[in-house]
C-alpha cells in the first residue's frame, strides 16, 4: 500500500487539517480523525457523527489530473466507497455526483476540495465520512443510515479505512472509461423515471438519468420533453 495513513483522536475537520498540512503531505498521505468538531459537508453543511464509531478521513492527491478531468475523483472515490460496502454485502448506489445510498438511505458523503493550476488540478482533498456503527442519529437529518442499521456488525474503522486505501489505489490505476461505465452502472436511480426540482426554477420535473458528460454534469431525459444538462447544485433529486 502506498498511502501512508495518520490517525487524530480529535479534528475541526480532515479536510481542514490537510489543508494545514498540504505543503508537506506526499500525495495518497491520508488524515483520519475519531472525532470531528467542525466537520464540513456539501454547500456549506455541516457533518457530524459520533466519537470513535464511523470513518471520517480526507485523502490527499496531488496527481495534476487535467481540469477537465476532474470527475474522475468524483467518480474513484464513490465507486471505492461502493465497492467497500459490497465486501459487507451491501448493494450500495452512487447518488450524483458523490453521495452514496443504500435503498433510499445516505450511508456516505464525499466532500472534494479541488486547487487549480491553469488547466490541471493543484491538489485534491477528498473527503470521505462513512456511517460505520452509529445506530441513532440526529432527528433533523434528513434520510441518514449506517453499516450496523444495514446489518453489518460493528466494525473497526482502522481495518475498515486500510480496505478502502486498497481498493482507491486500484481505481487510481483504472482508465477512464472502465470508471466512466462502472459510475453510471451503480448510479442510484439510472434509467428510471422519477420526480426533480429544478433549482434555478424552482420547479419539480419527471424525467429520468441517462447519464454524465465528460465534465460530470447530470443528464436528464424529462418525461415528454428535452435532454437536460445539470451542474452540481442546479438540480435536486425528490427523494
Ligand atoms: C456531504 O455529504 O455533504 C459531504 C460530507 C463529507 C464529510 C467528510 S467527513 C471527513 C471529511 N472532513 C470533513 O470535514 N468533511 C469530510
Amino acid at each position: 500500500m502506498k498511502s501512508k495513513i495518520t490517525w487524530y483522536q480529535s479534528l475541526d475537520s480532515t479536510n481542514n487539517e490537510a489543508l494545514r498540512q498540504i505543503g508537506s503531505l506526499d500525495s495518497l498521505s491520508v488524515i483520519a480523525s475519531r472525532f470531528q468538531t467542525a466537520g464540513r459537508g456539501q454547500r456549506g453543511n455541516s457533518w457530524t457523527s459520533r466519537s470513535g464509531e464511523n470513518l471520517m478521513f480526507s485523502i490527499v492527491l496531488k496527481n495534476g489530473f487535467p481540469v477537465r478531468k476532474q470527475f474522475v475523483i468524483n467518480e474513484m472515490a464513490s465507486l471505492s466507497v461502493v465497492k467497500l460496502l459490497e465486501r459487507h454485502s451491501l448493494a450500495a448506489k452512487i447518488k450524483w455526483p458523490n453521495d452514496i445510498y443504500v435503498g433510499d438511505r445516505k450511508i456516505c458523503g464525499i466532500l472534494i476540495e479541488n486547487s487549480v493550476n491553469g488547466d490541471k488540478l493543484g491538489r485534491s482533498i477528498i473527503g470521505i465520512g462513512i456511517n460505520v456503527n452509529q445506530r441513532d442519529f440526529p432527528e433533523n437529518l434528513p434520510n441518514p443510515t449506517s453499516m450496523l442499521c444495514e446489518g453489518v456488525e460493528k466494525l473497526d474503522p482502522e481495518l475498515l479505512l486500510e480496505d478502502f486505501m486498497r481498493i482507491f489505489e486500484n481505481f487510481l490505476l483504472t482508465d477512464v472509461d472502465t470508471l466512466r461505465n462502472e459510475y453510471l452502472g451503480h448510479m442510484y436511480r439510472f434509467g428510471e423515471e422519477c420526480e426533480f426540482k429544478d433549482i434555478e426554477k424552482n420547479k419539480l420535473f419527471k424525467g429520468t438519468i441517462s447519464g454524465v458528460d465528460e465534465i460530470g454534469r447530470l443528464l436528464i431525459k424529462a418525461t415528454g420533453g428535452e435532454d437536460r444538462t445539470y451542474g452540481f447544485k442546479e438540480v435536486a433529486f425528490v427523494i
